[in-house]
């Protein structure tokens, strides 16, 4: 767009120098002014501006405040590892919610799927993007990459489940299949992976990760 504006100035202004009814020469700088890619006409151009300007800081500042509410809330829990079991818990409540719906609220069932859907999509990304590479970094490649691995399934269940309509026959049963395989791997980092990996690091590396997992939350919240 701006190439566009800048090539279409340059011919107008070639074309102003050719014409007889002014010089233009002096005048060019002036013109390409009024033509720039943040200028919306005369007059009161600025203040349209400063009004999208404003308005756009308005919006970012609100995100902000419901990203700093959301993860503040989390920040609470504690450390990394008590604000990952709470995000289980909350995960797993979301289920419970879904088992306990019938065919008739098709439109409850695809609310509570987008819900589940990001409240899952930050928690992977805690996890994917500070504990296990942390994990790997401690030689708990294995365990690391296992879990990970299992993530991908966890999004398998999201888009199978995306894919199919609220009242379809088979969508409880495919719920509860889901909820069954996430709670197992929920308990294998809650009551294996964690507190193993926790127990090896010292007060500063606790402290650093959970910073992280706060840090990771909050961009994704
Ligand atoms: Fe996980
Ligand atoms: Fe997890």
């Amino acid at each position: 767009m701006a190439t566009r504006t800048r090539t279409g100035t340059t011919a107008r202004a070639r074309s102003t120098s050719s014409g007889t009814r002014r010089p233009a020469a002096a005048k060019t700088p002036k013109k390409r002014n009024e033509d720039s890619a943040f200028s919306f006409g005369k007059g009161n151009g600025g203040a349209l501006v400063g009004v999208a300007l404003a308005g756009a800081a308005i919006g970012m500042a609100a995100n902000y405040g419901r990203k700093l509410l959301m993860q503040g809330m989390e920040a609470q829990a504690g450390d990394w590892d008590e604000i990952l079991a709470a995000e289980h818990d909350a995960a797993l409540a979301l289920f419970d919610k879904m088992l306990a719906t019938d065919a008739t609220q098709s439109f409850k069932r695809k609310m509570l799927l987008m819900k589940l859907t990001h409240a899952l999509d930050k928690h992977a990304h805690q996890e994917e993007m500070v504990v296990y590479p942390a994990l790997r970094s401690a030689n708990e490649a294995h365990d690391a990459d296992m879990l990970e691995g299992e993530h991908g399934y966890v999004k398998t269940y999201l888009y199978e489940l995306g894919q199919m309509a609220g009242d379809a026959p088979g969508w409880l049963e495919k719920v509860r299949e889901f909820r069954s395989m996430i709670s197992k791997h929920m308990h294998m980092e809650e009551e294996q992976v964690f507190p193993r990996f926790k127990q090896g690091l010292g007060a500063e590396q606790n402290a650093k990760i959970t910073s992280l997992v706060n840090r990771d939350g909050f961009w994704m919240a």
